[in-house]
């Protein structure tokens, strides 16, 4: 098959690779390749970390990604930082909310380690006041950055990769990529994957949830992830295994607005950072990101057929966007040569507005 692929994040790139491995004839465009929701994510690969009520569906998709995780870290020649999660709650309403989700992980039958403060020191020595938590073994991490650079690399030699010249705004690739599918004949299949903006008439499928997001470098060992509830803030602390660089996450605004960090969403996060941990007083501040989620009305993705034949979506991941990757790759190629559709991501479970 001839396959054009709109869009090159680190689904639209997996989704890419996977074709080339099967012997598809593959094109990505993209004005800004990897410069969308990949370029910010922490990348965590934490199905039981982002479980929540109502979310039954996304966690057997979020459990069978992360175990597509390692062969394909393999393959990339990524390293996966295997030492899990600690979720954790600062004072006692905080470890309310811990044992709220640690109750969504056993309707979900997730296994977990319940801890007391001095076992979650003894698991990670910077952690400051903690009042209780639990122990998430199978939630791991990635550096997103470095997956995307193995995945243009590999793609970019096997593939054509399109990278018109972006017209000004980040906001703007979709349009520019709908007219592609609109007048591009040469391929048999168009998979778009263009994350928070899609095309026209699908555009009205994703909501954007905004995510502020902070990087910081410090000579301090966090040894894992660290997901907190502190006061009511939701944050994580991701270190990366062959780094010094911590990545401290991150808002979720369901708001537009410039595609800037807010002073208020850097000072929360950076706030309830150095209470979870709070070496990180000490640590250089690097950068701060702002950028759009994928989110759509029911926390699941959009992956298959649209009603335009030749037209799949490979979208909407939302909060999962790497731990989702290498399993979206598959179902996408699944359907290219053999029409399955896996019903909880269908994207025409959804009606699409005729204006986009
Ligand atoms: N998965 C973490 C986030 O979306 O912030």
């Amino acid at each position: 098959m001839r396959v054009r692929i709109l869009g090159a994040g680190i689904v639209g790139l997996s989704v890419a690779d996977e074709l080339i491995r099967r012997g598809h004839e593959v094109t990505v465009v993209d004005p800004a390749p990897g410069s969308g929701a990949s370029y910010a994510a922490a990348g965590m690969l934490s199905p039981a970390g982002e479980a929540w009520y109502g979310e039954e569906s996304l966690t057997r998709l979020c459990l069978s990604s992360l175990a597509l995780w390692p062969g394909f870290a393999d393959r990339l020649g990524v390293p996966v930082h295997t030492r899990g999660t600690l979720l954790v709650g600062v004072d006692a309403g905080d470890v309310q909310q811990v044992e709220r989700q640690l109750a969504v992980l056993d309707l979900a039958g997730v296994s977990y380690e319940r801890l007391l403060r001095r076992e979650l020191l003894a698991r990670e020595p910077g952690l400051g006041r903690v009042a209780g938590g639990a122990f998430l073994a199978e939630d791991h991490s990635v550096d997103p950055r470095a997956v995307v650079a193995a995945l243009l690399a590999r793609v970019g030699d096997r593939a054509g990769l399109d990278t018109p010249p972006p017209s000004g705004s980040m906001v703007e690739p979709g349009e520019r990529q709908r007219a592609g599918v609109e007048t591009n004949t040469a391929a048999d299949v168009t998979v778009i994957a263009t994350g928070a903006h899609l095309p026209a008439p699908y555009s009205s499928l994703i909501r954007r949830v905004r995510g502020d997001v902070v990087r910081v470098r410090t000579q301090e060992r966090v040894e894992r992830t660290v997901r907190a509830w502190a006061h009511g803030e939701q944050i994580y602390v991701v270190p990366r295994i062959d780094s010094d660089e911590v990545v401290i996450g991150a808002t979720t605004e369901e708001r537009d607005g410039p595609l800037l960090p807010t002073v208020e969403g850097v000072w929360r996060l950076l706030d309830s950072a150095r209470r979870v941990v709070p070496a990180l007083d000490r640590a250089s501040v690097v950068e701060a990101t702002s950028r759009d989620r994928p989110g759509t009305a029911d926390n699941l993705p959009l992956v298959g057929p649209t009603h335009e034949p030749g037209v799949v979506l490979a979208a909407g991941a939302y909060r999962n966007g790497v731990l989702l990757a290498p399993l979206i790759a598959r179902l996408v190629a699944d359907h290219v040569e053999t029409g399955s559709v896996e019903p909880a991501v269908d994207p025409r479970r959804f009606r699409m507005k005729e204006d986009g």
